[in-house]
């Protein structure tokens, strides 16, 4: 079936790409100059690209280069950038109220959207929220109330795996680089193998491994090794995603279930960038019919608006009395509201749907543009999380950095950002209302330029 772009996608947006002047032109270059003179380099700003506009899954730079959008602003806009049903909903709220004290006191959108996060929840038996600001705050207050419920203090989380950049969720985090001259980590906190069957760390083969990680898991971290015993929680995304949108096999999460029940341990479902529609199920966990105790929630969840939360079992979150957990701007209205509106239009509109089958052609299209380039070592993907990992040789799999690909893709009018703990893997994650022809658009984008970086590496 071919996807259409939505009616209210912006007319400008549908000439994506089109470039006026070679990126980055004299407008964009001007704030870049302000920015570097006043603002931290501590974020990795791959390219000087700078934002304009954007509408449905296009994006306009500053001096009026049109983009195919293979990122969502970092799988933030799914239901579509400027979609008008969240962006009213923001004009409507802010006109009223902009902050709303949810901390102290009561808001409408807060109890409206802890509702229906809670009726379309896995198995609608996540029924109890709380909201804050981030992604990496979302996972905090995981480990605090996985901690409080629990009464044990220790959590495992995944080789590859990204929760956040601050305390406990960047101790979560598995990336060196992240952590480098930031420690002391949080104690009590173990690595265990995630499936990462193109690069199996026990040199492996699926399925004639048999799953040797989880043996692993089981043997190394919970009976004669690692943690003392006193595991609170499990944290895990259900497709890796900054580790390289790495899909696991079918029997990881519900044998993860499994190993936790077995123990009391809790299930901490990673939702920040595989939920909301993403993978081509509302949430990552489905893909794989398991219910997590905890839900992680941020990026999509806030309609654009700064957001992070959980959706947590009610028997677990019931634990916390009035004062064990608070933010200031916690229950934001514009936050509130928009993801209110977001997941509306995601479930109104059946987007997972539409991603798993936008998602399962691109794949099909990215595995025969894959026959024919040796560069690419793996294509991969559910729904629209896809990634396309980069080799310079495929039998020895060295990983080979996209910069260089994502500039040359940059320049033809496709915006992409790279994953993968070598930084080597292609990320696909536009919004899920991109047409059947802009993601055609953009894969032949990615191949002419994957050819010219085999031309210059001389591979081909
Ligand atoms: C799976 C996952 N968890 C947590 C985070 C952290 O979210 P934030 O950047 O909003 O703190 C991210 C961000 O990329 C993520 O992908």
């Amino acid at each position: 079936m071919k996807y259409e772009l939505p009616e209210w996608v912006a007319e400008w947006a549908r000439k994506a790409p089109s470039l006026k002047v070679t990126p980055p032109g004299p407008k964009s270059m001007s704030i870049i100059e302000l920015d570097s003179e006043y603002v931290s380099e501590a974020n990795d700003r791959l390219f000087k690209f700078v934002m304009h506009k954007a509408s449905g899954a296009s994006i306009m730079d500053a001096d009026e280069n049109i983009y195919i959008d293979f990122s969502s602003g970092v799988g933030v806009m799914n239901s579509g950038w400027s979609n008008p049903k969240v962006v009213n909903i923001i004009k409507d709220q802010a006109e009223r109220l902009v902050h709303s004290l949810a901390n102290d006191s009561y808001f409408e959108y807060q109890a409206k959207y802890a509702e229906y996060l809670a009726k379309k929840s896995p198995g609608g038996v996540l029924t109890k929220c709380f909201f804050g600001n981030s992604g990496a705050e979302a996972v905090e207050t995981a480990v605090k109330l996985s901690r409080y419920h629990t009464g044990r203090s220790e959590h495992i989380a995944f080789m590859g795996a990204y929760h956040g950049r601050i305390g406990n969720s960047l101790a979560l985090t598995s990336k060196k680089t992240y952590k480098h001259r930031h420690g002391p980590m949080s104690p009590g906190i173990y690595f265990a193998p995630y499936p990462y069957c193109y690069r199996c760390w026990f040199g492996q083969e699926y399925p004639s491994c048999g799953m040797l990680c989880l043996d692993y898991f089981e043997k190394a971290f919970l009976e004669y090794g690692g943690p003392s015993g006193d595991v609170a929680s499990v944290f895990v995304e259900p497709i890796q995603g900054e580790g390289g949108y790495i899909v696991p096999p079918k029997e990881f999460l519900p044998r993860l279930r499994r190993i936790c029940d077995e123990r009391d341990i809790l299930l901490v479902s990673d939702e920040i960038q595989a939920g909301f529609g993403r993978s081509g199920t509302l949430w990552g966990c489905e893909n794989w019919d398991v219910v997590p105790d905890i839900i992680t929630i941020g990026k999509a969840g806030g309609g654009g608006v700064p957001f992070g939360g959980i959706m947590s079992k009610k028997e677990v979150i019931e634990d916390w009395k009035p004062g064990s957990h608070s933010s200031t701007f916690g229950g934001n209205a514009l936050a509130c509201a928009a993801g209110y509106a977001q997941l509306n239009e995601i479930v109104e509109n059946d987007m997972p749907k539409r991603a798993a089958d936008i998602g399962e052609e691109a794949i099909k299209q990215l595995k025969e543009v894959a026959e024919k380039h040796p560069m690419i070592g793996d294509v991969r993907g559910k729904g629209l999380m896809i990634g396309v990992e980069i080799v310079k040789n495929p039998k020895t799999k060295e990983p080979y950095l996209v910069r260089t690909l994502q500039q040359i893709c940059w320049r033809k009018g496709l915006m992409m950002i790279a994953a993968g703990m070598n930084f080597n893997v292609f990320r696909i994650a536009p919004p899920l209302v991109i047409s059947s022809q802009q993601m055609s658009d953009g894969i032949e984008i990615f191949a002419k330029a994957i050819t010219e970086v085999e031309r210059e590496e001389g591979i081909k």
